[in-house]
């Protein structure tokens, strides 16, 4: 297919009806010329497949896996791989040419009711873990749609409300996943968000499409709308979107505007060559059509499962031994909420039972003890006899989908009601209680957690939940995963919660750089349990950290390698947490920030060197007056971590770095310069509150030294008395 020889065939209302999908899901092709349709389909956490894309009926069955904040609780690269892999290889069986996934945007507050749909607070850690799942869904030919781009973090409001974030923050946080993924993995498509960023529509925003995708982010492949997003047909094809979904429309409106001349056919050609040039590599995958396994495909999201759940507390009750006299409660335990609603719900291939996995190791007493949102005393009763009479209760607990979904916020961090007083009751009889919880973010455990001996998070765990996490219960499985979020004591100590979500028309980011982790660690608040926390049923042992060099520029790596040593007595999997720590700094930087990691498996005793490498990007930084990322020269601290507060070893380099960012200012550079520097800030302070003036916005483009001196000469300063007291405050700059 030869993409230029197709576009000169093309007659425009052909390229027109390339620019907007066919149907929910389905991208036109080109009959005249021999060119199929294309399908498009969600999800996040498997395939949402139907006999008929065109009208979506007779949904198919298809795997779905854990949620992808339970995937990134997983640590493991290869393992997201596979899972990528695999639904790549269920698309292929469907004939799906797109999977509307991965979603990358960031988690600022724990309410927000898509954060089970996103990977982490930590924008490295998602830009990882999506990098992984894009290049295995794309290794068998089907491609991907790297959602939601951008800014999206809330769902309140979310087809208008506007964000607004300082450029730092948008390239360092929220942009980041996008950046690491367009290197790293080369997403097929990129899905533009509902919302507005500073009052216009994403879909539609020239600073969004083109600058920042386009020119900053170097992104080569198709951008398409969120279902709907849409607003200005115009805006978005002459500012930088491809195709809008779903629905064919505005067909005619945009034919006539470009015979108007009010749209370029130039800018339509544009558009057309992306989508070809993506319909040329859809139309070489030999494997279209190809029929998967889906009994092998249970077995990789059993496998996902068995390394998502974190072990969040342990008092000597876990792992549980065959035949003790243990109780299990929770209508979970009968029906297990496997995925979070909305747009990334398909239909499960099979669903395993907890209840049911739990009869392979015996015969235990249960009770469900709530069901749907009521209380009901009965079934509390029931489970209160099975508590008083067991020895220990594994409690099975977690939002429901009323609670937490696609499409609203949650209220607050709490568990349904029915569910507080259950466990209240519950904890009155047994003194041995485990919560094992089911959900997409964190939930409010202060209230219980010295009373409670065990915590287990599952996430959303998908159609291969119960095996896994029963393994875990009773120690076949040693848990390795580590939280991919922070878990705040109280909602209150969240540094969003009194903004967050904003009701009205703007969104305003102003906790800036200081999202997750990166605030709790900063300004030292307690958490309940860190970023990269998590509990095996062995202890592992670092020692003997080396670092290939002291001394490292720009385009140099630095090594860094460490032992581990697993000091139990059963086979286990650590996370190995590489942070970085800016000691000096003239810009703002928070504590430290995760830059690399390796998960690895060690049998009892055994100890291997894990070797994880930094490039120049672990030490860089967005600087705004570059309008890039640069390295301040100074030392760094290399932290290694078994989570984000329990740093067991460490070491220091110095960067020599060879960018501009560390020449100093001169009076000669601009006022604005200044004021984003906290030493030059200070000066220029010291200088206006002595002498009691204020600067006047329309000065901030000049040089400095062009401002002060019209200020004193306003004031009746001679020339040779400005330049004394230019010297006087300035002299350090000059
Ligand atoms: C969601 C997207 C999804 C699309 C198609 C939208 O409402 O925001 O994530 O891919 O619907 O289902």
């Amino acid at each position: 297919m030869n993409v230029n020889e197709i576009i000169k065939q093309m007659t425009l209302e052909e390229k027109v009806k390339l620019l907007t999908g066919r149907g929910r899901w389905k991208f036109n092709g080109i009959p005249r010329l021999g060119i199929r349709d294309f399908v498009c389909s969600d999800g996040p956490h498997g395939l949402r497949a139907f006999e008929n894309f065109d009208g979506e009926s007779n949904i198919q069955p298809a795997t779905l896996f854990p949620c992808a904040a339970a995937m990134a609780s997983t640590w493991n690269l290869d393992l997201i791989k596979k899972v990528g892999r695999t639904i790549g290889e269920e698309c292929n069986h469907y004939k799906v040419d797109v999977l509307l996934a991965p979603g990358v945007n960031g988690k600022r507050n724990p309410l927000a009711g898509r954060n089970f749909e996103y990977y982490s607070e930590d924008p490295y850690l998602t830009g990882k873990i999506a990098s992984s799942y894009i290049k295995g869904v794309q290794s068998v030919g089907v491609g991907t749609s790297l959602k939601h781009f951008i800014l999206n973090e809330q769902e309140t409001g979310r087809r208008y409300v506007s964000s607004k974030c300082d450029k730092r923050t948008l390239r360092e946080i929220y942009a980041l996943p996008f950046e690491m993924a367009i290197k790293e993995a080369k997403p097929m498509t990129i899905m533009c968000s509902y919302n507005r960023i500073d009052g216009v529509y994403a879909s539609e925003s020239k600073d969004v499409l083109t600058k920042l995708l386009r020119r900053k982010l170097k992104y080569k492949g198709v951008v398409i709308s969120d279902w709907g997003a849409v607003q200005n047909k115009f805006n978005s094809i002459n500012n930088g979107l491809d195709i809008e979904m779903p629905e064919p429309r505005h067909h005619e409106d945009v034919i006539k505007a470009v015979k108007d001349g009010i749209i370029s056919e130039k800018k339509i050609d544009k558009r057309v060559r992306y989508i070809l040039k993506m319909y040329q590599k859809l139309l070489s995958n030999r494997r279209h059509g190809k029929p998967t396994d889906f009994e092998k495909n249970h077995l990789v999201a059993q496998k996902v499962a068995r390394e998502a759940i974190v072990l969040l507390k342990n008092e000597n009750v876990l792992p549980l031994y065959k035949g003790e006299n243990v109780g299990f409660i929770g209508e979970l335990l009968i029906e297990p909420r496997i995925n979070g609603g909305g747009s990334s719900s398909l239909k499960p291939y099979r669903i395993e039972k907890p209840l049911e996995e739990l009869s392979e190791y015996g015969d235990y007493k249960h009770a469900i003890g709530y069901k749907g949102d009521e209380i009901d005393e009965e079934l509390v009763n029931d489970a209160l006899e099975v508590a008083r009479t067991s020895s220990k209760v594994i409690l099975f607990v977690g939002t429901t989908s009323k609670i937490e979904s696609e499409g609203f916020d949650r209220k607050n961090m709490d568990l349904p009601l029915n569910q507080q007083h259950l466990l209240e009751k519950v904890l009155e009889v047994n003194d041995n209680v485990v919560l094992v919880n089911s959900s997409g973010s964190p939930i409010n455990l202060a209230p219980y957690i010295d009373r409670l001996k065990g915590v287990v998070q599952t996430w959303f765990l998908g159609q291969a939940n119960a095996k896994a996490l029963i393994e875990v219960l009773f120690g076949k499985t040693n848990p390795s995963g580590k939280l991919s979020e922070t878990w705040p004591l109280h909602y209150d100590n969240v540094i969003t919660s009194r903004t967050f979500p904003e009701k009205y028309e703007e969104a305003k980011y102003t906790e800036g750089l200081y999202t997750g982790y990166r605030y709790f660690d900063s300004f030292k608040i307690p958490v309940l349990f860190p970023f990269g926390f998590g509990l095996s049923y062995t202890e592992f042992e670092y020692s003997n950290l080396r670092l290939s060099k002291k001394e490292l520029t720009n385009g140099e790596t630095l090594t860094v390698s460490v032992d581990v040593t697993n000091v139990g007595k059963i086979r286990g999997q650590e996370v190995v947490q590489v942070y970085v720590k800016d000691k000096e700094c003239h810009f703002d930087v928070c504590e430290k920030y995760l830059k690399g990691f390796a998960k690895v498996t060690l049998k009892p005793k055994e100890t291997k060197t894990v070797t994880i490498t930094l490039d120049e990007s672990a030490f860089s930084m967005f600087v705004e007056e570059f309008d890039k990322f640069m390295v301040e020269s100074g030392e760094f601290e290399i932290l290694i971590g078994k989570n984000v507060s329990e740093i067991v070893l460490k070491d220091t380099i110095y960067f020599d770095s060879k960018d501009e960012i560390t020449k100093p200012l001169t009076i000669k550079h601009p006022v604005m310069m200044w004021l984003r520097r906290p030493n030059e800030k200070a000066a220029v302070e010291r200088f206006l509150s002595e002498n009691d003036r204020k600067l006047s916005w329309w000065g901030y483009e000049d040089p400095l030294i062009k401002v002060v001196t019209r200020m004193l000469r306003n004031e009746g300063f001679k020339d040779d008395q400005i330049d004394e007291e230019i010297r006087k405050y300035f002299r350090d700059f000059m």
